[in-house]
């Protein structure tokens, strides 16, 4: 059932949203990065900041000093200091579905004194220590798999935030996981993706992790279904050992036949889970004293969030330029340039953590937009992006922030790549603001294209840690600013819906109903040996 809607002002209701399209018509429309920087000696520093973690510069991006102001101008008259303080005090601001969005509890590490009266504090403290309890129980686990040399390959079984979390924080840490053991990740319902990863290991040396907040995803029950019987039918015997779940819905996965579990909780949202029970692949990978640096890392970030002047809140500053950019601008995509190879799948998971938080038509009350939100989100590790698609972001016709993160210290020890690798971000973000003058012709860069760069130190667990929460927090200010719920997503369930009703039918023929191509398509696509 969804819960009345709280009543903060959205973006387009307040006077500074208008004092913006007046600022954008006069002077931002045009505002030019060269010009911003000959001005000013000191833009970098003004336009630049320390976080947890992470070093941002956003100097590079189209706002002025009077711009930013009422941007935060914005900020405070859409209440955004309120709007978190209601998250994190666990409000049911995930309205439509009633219910608290507290990952950021899964961060903290020690409990909250008990002793207070007040019902929210306590509620909180009570979560706490179900949150302590789990996750000992969980990393007591990774540890216990790690001494155990007979497990030589781990497959996770999961989709969404069920998958690309862990996926993405496993591969961007794989500097720091045990040599010798394997971690495979089994998502999609396409059979070749499973087939493929069986084929590389052996029942008595696998671990299967089924990773679902609500285990009842069609792709992840089909493919343990699966898993299961491809284990008995090879020898495999002792299903406890070599199967565990990770879910808020541990009945169910009693009854598949899974005793071995690990839940999280119904405020946990899934593509905010990595850090909850469905992160035990990463723990697994890096160790218990790892996985509480990746939660140290977030906390960090969480506190800089909740106690930062909005001036100097990262998160803040990001979401505002996001709003610039989308609704004053209308740069309708934001590219992520993530120059260390272990990032290659923050794009995706990034992906999910925008588009699927922030993919509304409806605010918050239901009522239609007349504003964009979500951007598209995309991109591939530097320098590989800069041979395929970069050249569109130099000469394309349509201007796309770019965001760039490099890392300071390299994990290698190659001569000569890591300078080489860094001279190359530089350079994009400095080719993309500069551009080069060739009077219109083919070599013409047009410059003045905006870009962030995010710093790290080093890819570490914490600083991942950090960074994940940076962005988790920056999508609840964008989303809060835009008026909508973050944290629901009721547009996957359509296709859902139709899936089921297509499926019986490539055994019955069935064409009743359908639309002229789907039923073109459907017969098209039947097997011979299912008409029969
Ligand atoms: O269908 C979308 C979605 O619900 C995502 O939000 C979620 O991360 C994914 O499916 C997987 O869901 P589950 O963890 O319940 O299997």
């Amino acid at each position: 059932m969804a819960t009345a809607a709280p009543v903060w002002p959205r973006c387009d209701e307040t006077p500074a949203w208008h004092q913006l399209q007046q600022a954008f018509a006069s002077s931002g429309r045009t505002f030019d990065l060269r010009a911003a920087f000959a001005s000013d000696a000191n833009r970098f520093q003004a336009f630049s900041q320390e976080a947890p973690h992470v070093f941002a510069d956003l100097s590079k991006n189209l706002v002025d000093a009077p711009t930013q102001s009422l941007l935060l101008a914005l900020a405070r008259q859409c209440a955004l200091e309120a709007q978190r303080d209601a998250m994190l005090s666990g409000a049911a601001v995930n309205n439509t579905e009633n219910r608290s969005v507290l990952h950021v509890l899964l961060r903290k590490q020690a409990a909250a004194p008990g002793n207070t009266s007040d019902a929210a504090i306590e509620n909180i403290a009570s979560k706490l220590s179900d949150v302590a309890a789990t996750r000992d129980a969980m990393l007591a686990y990774a540890q216990q798999v790690r001494a155990d040399a007979a497990i030589t390959d781990i497959v996770n079984i999961g989709i969404g935030g069920s998958d690309l979390g862990p996926q993405m924080a496993v591969l961007a840490l794989d500097g720091l996981a045990t040599p010798g053991r394997r971690l495979h990740f089994v998502s999609n319902v396409d059979g070749h993706e499973l087939a493929a990863v069986l084929a590389r290991v052996e029942p008595r040396s696998t671990l299967f992790l089924v990773a679902s907040k609500t285990f009842t995803t069609v792709e992840t029950m089909t493919n343990a279904r699966s898993a299961r019987d491809w284990f008995l039918a090879h020898g495999g015997t002792d299903v406890a050992r070599h199967f565990a779940a990770l879910t808020t819905n541990v009945q169910a996965a009693r009854d598949f036949g899974i005793s071995t579990t690990f839940g999280f909780w119904d405020w946990v949202g899934g593509r905010y889970s990595l850090w909850s029970a469905i992160g035990l692949p990463i723990a697994i990978a890096i160790g218990a004293q790892g996985f509480r640096e990746l939660l140290a890392g977030a906390q960090a970030m969480d506190e800089h969030f909740a106690s930062a002047p909005l001036e100097r809140n990262l998160p803040v500053r990001l979401a505002l330029l996001d709003v610039w950019y989308r609704n004053f601008h209308g740069f309708s995509s934001r590219s992520i340039a993530p120059y260390h190879s272990a990032l290659r799948r923050l794009p995706a998971y990034l992906q999910q953590l925008e588009m699927e938080s922030n993919g509304k038509r409806v605010d918050r009350h239901g009522r239609l937009l007349p504003f964009g939100t979500a951007p598209v989100l995309w991109g591939e590790p530097g320098t590989n992006g800069q041979h395929a698609y970069f050249q569109m972001l130099h000469q394309g016709t349509d201007v796309v922030p770019v965001e760039f993160i490099a890392v300071k210290q390299a994990a290698h020890k190659l001569a000569g790549h890591h300078t080489q690798l860094l001279a190359n971000v530089l350079a994009q973000a400095q080719a993309l603001m500069q551009g080069k003058a060739d009077a219109g012709g083919h070599k013409d860069f047009p410059g003045n294209r905006p870009s962030t760069m995010l710093v790290l130190e080093r890819l570490d667990a914490a600083s991942l840690g950090a960074l994940i929460a940076l962005q988790e927090h920056r999508v609840f200010c964008s989303g809060a600013l835009w008026g909508i719920n973050s944290f629901d997503q009721w547009g996957v369930e359509l296709g859902k819906v139709l899936a089921g009703d297509i499926a019986p039918r490539f055994a019955s023929g069935d064409l009743r109903g359908l639309d002229g191509s789907t039923a073109g398509l459907l017969q098209r696509l039947r097997s011979p040996d299912v008409t029969s």
